[in-house]
Formats: C-alpha cells, structure tokens, sequence
C-alpha cells in the first residue's frame, strides 16, 4: 500500500516509513562526489585537519542548509518552484527555478559519467583488469573516453535505470530503490574498508588520511570543505527539499537531517579507508580525479590476489553510489511537472529523462568527436556543465535557500513546522542564528570564490 497526501484534490506521494524518507536521502547525499572525490581531496589538502574543518562546516553550513530546506519542502509540499511560489513568490520564485535548471544540468553529465562506472563494472565482471600489465590498464580508460558509441549506449542504459525506477513513484519507485541499494552499499563499503585498514597500506593510509598538517590549510583550502560539504550532501539543488516534501507530519527533521548528515560524512571517510590502503600496499601514488577510481584503482585489481571480486565488488559500489543520487535529480524536475503542470508521473518521468538524455548526449561526446571544441575557459563540453553546475548553480543556490530560511521564513512558520507531532527542537535558537548570520556569509564566500572573484 502505498501513502499518499491529499492536498486540495491534488494527489502526491509519501514515504511509507521514516527509515525509507533516511535511506532516500542518504542515497540522494552519497554518491560519487563521496567515493572518488572526499578521498583524494582530504589526501591533497592537509589530512585530518581537512576532515575537522569538513566537519564544522557540516555542522555550521551543511545541517542547517538542510534542515531549511526539508521544512520548506513539508510545509508547502510542493516542489522547488511551487514551493516558493506558495510561500512568498515574486523574485524568490526565481530560486526554484535556479535549482530545477540545475537537475537538468547535473543529471545529464552525471549519467554519462554514471555510464563509466557501468562499463567499468562489466569489464571487472569480465575479468578485463587481470593479467594485464600496469601500462595497460589505465588504456583502458582512455579507450572508453574515445569510444562515443560505448559512452552514448551506458549513458542511455544508466538514464533508462532512473526513469524506470521514478515513473514507479515516491514510495514504490525511490523507496524501494534505496532501501535495497543503500544496506548493500554500506555492507560492501564496510568489508572493502575493513580489508584496506588490515592490509599493509593500512598504516600510511591512516597517516595520509588523518594525521593533520596544519600547513596546509589556506583560506581557499577551507573555502574548498565548504564547497565540497554542499555538494556531497546534494544541498541548493531542491534536492532535499523536494525529499522533504514527502515526509509525513511527524517525522522529526532536525534528527533526520543529522542522522543524513553523519552517515554521508562516515561514507566519504570510509571510501578513504577502501581506496587508499591498496593503493600504498601496490606502491602507487595517490593521484586525485577521475584518474583514481578509472585508472590506479584497476591497476591494483590486476595485481591483488581475488583482484577480480574486489573491482567487481567497487565498481558495484560506485553505481549504487551514482544512481541513488541520480534518482534525486531526475525526482526534483519530475515533482515539478507533476505538481505545477499537472503532468501524470509517468508521462513526466519518460519524457523529461529523454530531454534529459538529449542534453547529455554532448557530455558523452566531448572526449570523442566533440573533443576540440571547448567551451567555458578551456574545458570541453563535460567539464564545462559541471563547472557551470557546481561552481556557479548550485553555490548560488545554496546561498539563496540560506537567505531565504533565515531571514523570510517566519519562526512562526519554521518553528511549528518543525515541532509538528511530538517533535520538541530545543536547539532551534542555535539553528535559526546559524541559518541567519554565520551559514549564508560563509556560502556567499564559496560562491565568489568559486566564480572567481579572489
Ligand atoms: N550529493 C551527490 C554526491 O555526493 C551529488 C548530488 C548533488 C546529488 C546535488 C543530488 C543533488 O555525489
């Protein structure tokens, strides 16, 4: 049975449980900017003075910013764009529209990178990465980058898994999804990290990871937690609040957002304790980028005894990673079409993921023929959407939910939202000064900084 709440006539979705609206929205926050990215920027910038000054923003930018947006979300129950426009509307509109342009943006290059981790997990299923030698391997990958018809045809099978599973609905389509995908994700990321501690690279990966070097925390070293600690957990994108939206009456936010928040951040330390343990025992460096995962990585696998299992067993990971988030993404435009233009799920679901597919067509060439071309400063056409989505829309985003939670939601309205059912939030004054002065001065930095004002 699934729920539903009605509205004025208006059907929508409900999470059937609690646990299910927490496994939906840690699938939506872990994802690939957890497993490949955290890792090797900790490493870059300063161990485990990086991950303290992650955590703090966590907690001063990264909670806050998400519990605003979930109590816009179920108060209205509407999507971005409606949201604000029942609440206030005029010019705060325009934040709606921002983030729902930005699903579009993000989910058409994050399938077509969705699609390496496929191909990836079907050439370690093959067994591709044994027996090759270390020169080889990292071929691999620039032979899929050159390969159009390789990207195009797992871009098209990753964007075909996200709209089969929307078009099911709220609880029957993302619940289900993520409460199946999300245990086995926490279970095979355990084993793999338990594996990496106890292996001889254990000791320096530990070194590497958490041991602080407070030299090299700069100011845009810190501006760079606080970008990547709205990313990974999938904030200024409607995200969360469209998730939100779907949470019954009683749900306490305040916990929900914590709890979300911590296992997100557990994921992204425990992908360091995976990934570089095997990467020292192999006596490899610790490049950072996509190269890590698509190119150091199987050069381990190929050498380590059961090589096959592990790749197969990490690649497996990346893509419950990247299509749990995906889900998110393809979700917010739905709720849009579904709520303002009255467009039944599925119809809504088919046709925006084939748009959506449309846009990322360009994406999945710009390594092959499109390689020449650039666009934004010297990036190709994938680079450039990303920069144009993570550096610009989403920060800008985050910044114009901040403002708009702290100083045009009224307490009234914030606070008995909050404490709906037997909810009692004691910290809310901590909260709403947090989301007034020090989170939206923080974000306005990351956004000027990442546009390159200094
Ligand atoms: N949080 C996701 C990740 O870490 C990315 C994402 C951003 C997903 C915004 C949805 C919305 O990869």
């Amino acid at each position: 049975m699934s729920k539903h709440h009605h509205d004025g006539g208006r059907k929508r979705g409900l999470w059937s449980s609690r646990f299910g609206f927490i496994m939906a929205s840690a699938g939506s926050a872990i994802g690939l900017g957890n497993i490949w990215k955290f890792p090797y920027i900790t490493g870059m910038h300063g161990g485990g003075a990086f991950v303290l000054f992650y955590i703090l923003c966590i907690f001063l930018v990264g909670i806050p910013i998400m519990l605003g947006e979930m109590v816009i979300g179920r108060h209205t129950r509407r999507n971005p764009v409606g949201a604000f426009r029942s609440l206030r509307g005029g010019i705060w509109t325009v934040t709606g529209w921002l983030v729902v342009a930005a699903g579009f943006v993000i989910l058409s290059y994050y399938c077509v990178v969705a699609g390496w981790t496929l191909d990836y997990l079907l050439l370690s299923l093959r067994g591709a990465f044994s027996g090759q030698n270390a020169a080889q391997v990292p071929g691999l990958f620039s032979k899929l980058l050159a390969s159009d018809a390789r990207q195009l045809f797992w871009h098209a099978v990753f964007m075909s898994s996200v709209v089969a599973i929307v078009l099911r609905g709220v609880s029957k389509g993302l619940e289900k999804a993520n409460k199946i995908m999300m245990p086995l994700l926490f279970l095979i990321l355990l084993f793999l990290a338990v594996y990496g501690v106890l292996s001889p690279g254990g000791a320096p990966a530990l070194h590497f990871l958490f041991s602080p070097d407070w030299s090299k925390l700069t100011p845009l070293v810190l501006l760079e937690a606080l970008g990547q600690a709205l990313f990974s957990l999938s904030l200024g994108m409607g995200a969360m609040l469209t998730y939100g939206s779907y949470a019954d009456d009683g749900t306490n936010l305040p916990a929900a957002a914590c709890a979300i928040s911590f296992m997100d951040t557990c994921v992204a330390i425990l992908a360091g304790l995976a990934i570089f343990p095997i990467v020292f025992t192999y006596g490899m460096q610790a490049a950072g980028g996509p190269g890590l995962v698509f190119k150091t990585l199987p050069v381990v696998f190929s050498r380590m005894p059961a090589g096959t299992l592990f790749a197969a067993l990490f690649f497996l990971l990346l893509v419950f990673a990247a299509l749990t988030s995906a889900l998110s993404l393809l979700e917010v435009v739905v709720a849009y079409y579904c709520d303002e233009k009255k467009w039944d799920r599925r119809r809504a679901a088919l046709l925006i993921g084939f748009v959506i597919f449309l846009l990322g067509v360009p994406s999945a060439l710009s390594n092959g023929i499109l390689k020449d071309i650039v666009f934004i400063g010297e990036r190709n056409f994938l680079d450039s959407v990303d920069f144009l989505a993570s550096t610009v829309m989403l920060p800008l985003g985050g910044l114009l939910i901040a403002v708009y939670t702290g100083w045009a939601l009224t307490t009234r309205v914030a606070k008995s939202e909050i404490e709906k059912g037997e909810v009692r939030f004691h910290l809310y004054p901590v909260w709403h000064f947090l989301i007034k002065y020090i989170t939206p001065v923080l974000v306005a930095l990351v956004f000027l900084n990442k546009i390159g004002v200094f």
